[in-house]
């Protein structure tokens, strides 16, 4: 798995430590909602989000890993659910998605990556043209603390580094909170 993207490591999920019903707690969406999972990996926050926005709904679902897209695309094939968008996209290039198109947007463990590499300008730029004024955009990160599981403690980042990186951008921190045993989030409102 070692490639141009560095720390980004494709194919990895947090699954098995983080539950998608936890995340989503945290994160208010309505049925019709359009959702957007940014790094969405196998999907597992995708999923349970279809749930929320409903039939009516749509879930945006990018990664640039084509073995993450594809096992997602089969899941959400063999559970019968037909609002997922899934998409092979790179986050630092321009999104597959329409200006203003987003209600409630996630990244889920990612942005450490991209800040690691300089790359949260390109990131960002995206993110700010497809959330609509008034959508909300979260940040799940791992805390910065010493643990087994997750990126080394040197590129993690903590609370106030993600708002560091959101704010530049027209988002607002709206609230924070830990979840799970080794996650926080972030959501933010855009102005
Ligand atoms: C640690 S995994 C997290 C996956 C999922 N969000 C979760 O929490 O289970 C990081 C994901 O980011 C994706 N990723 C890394 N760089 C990317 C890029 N430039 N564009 C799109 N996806 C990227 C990887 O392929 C991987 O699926």
């Amino acid at each position: 798995m070692s490639d141009k993207h560095g720390h980004k490591h494709h194919g990895k999920t947090s699954r098995d430590i983080l539950s998608a019903e936890e995340v989503l707690k945290n994160v208010e969406i309505k049925k019709g909602d359009v959702f957007l999972d940014a790094g969405c990996g196998d999907g597992y926050i995708s999923i349970a989000a279809s749930k929320l926005v409903g039939e009516k709904g749509r879930v945006h679902s990018l990664d640039v890993y084509e073995k993450s897209i594809d096992s997602l695309k089969k899941e959400a094939q063999d559970e019968g659910i037909t609002n997922i968008n899934a998409e092979v996209a790179d986050l630092t290039q321009k999104l597959p998605l329409e200006d203003d198109s987003i209600d409630v947007g996630i990244m889920a463990n990612v942005m450490h990556g991209f800040a690691a590499e300089g790359e949260v300008p390109e990131v960002m730029n995206e993110i700010k043209r497809v959330i609509k004024p008034g959508g909300t955009f979260s940040l799940v990160e791992f805390r910065k603390i010493q643990s087994q599981r997750g990126p080394p403690y040197e590129i993690r980042l903590g609370p106030a580094d993600v708002a560091e990186i959101l704010s530049p951008y027209g988002f607002q921190i709206k609230e924070a909170s830990e979840i799970g045993e080794y996650h926080y989030i972030v959501t933010a409102l855009k102005k």
